[in-house]
């Protein structure tokens, strides 16, 4: 797999998608180690889309700790149903979040960041959370259905890459 993506000349996010995932996926499946993982893909997401802020958070505990990211520093740990991040976390679903500041809880990392999308991934049994991938847009309501539906899409096929292989 070439480490460069190759993108479509266009800002139809589903177009995007739709050339992106089976690169990252392919990125993925040829590496077992998941930090390297997870930056490729944080790296990915926000070179095909310009994002303000990519990158995961780990479960650890009963924290959510920073894990690979690209963009400003983030805050590290995150306490579960605390934040967008913490809320994902404990529904055990994606957030879609048009407006934080109207986000009760909301961690402002940056008062750049205007909306913000978090996707959790689980751990092999499918039923605990091992981690979340957030994305920050410094444009307000940036995220749609197409977003949500190709993230969980992206997590589905790689989440079993973003954790330590026991094989
Ligand atoms: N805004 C997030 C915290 C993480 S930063 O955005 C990178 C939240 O409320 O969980």
């Amino acid at each position: 797999m070439a480490e460069r993506l190759t993108l479509p000349q266009t800002r139809d996010r589903q177009t995007i998608y739709t050339a992106l995932l089976p690169q990252l996926e392919a990125l993925v499946a040829g590496e077992s180690d998941p930090v390297a993982n997870m930056a490729n893909v944080a790296a990915g997401l926000r070179e095909a889309f310009g994002f303000f802020w990519v990158g995961f958070y780990r479960v650890v505990g009963r924290e959510l700790v920073l894990g690979p990211f690209q963009g400003p520093l983030a805050c590290t740990r995150i306490g579960l149903g605390r934040g967008v991040c913490g809320r994902a976390w404990s529904e055990r679903q994606t957030i879609v979040v048009p407006n934080v500041e109207t986000f009760p809880g909301h961690i402002a990392c940056s008062s750049e960041s205007k909306s913000e999308i978090v996707v959790p991934f689980f751990d092999r049994t499918g039923e605990q959370v091992a981690g979340v991938l957030d994305i920050d847009s410094d444009r307000p309501d940036d995220f749609s259905e197409t977003d949500r539906h190709e993230l969980e899409r992206l997590m589905r096929r790689i989440e079993s890459k973003l954790q330590e292989s026991n094989e």
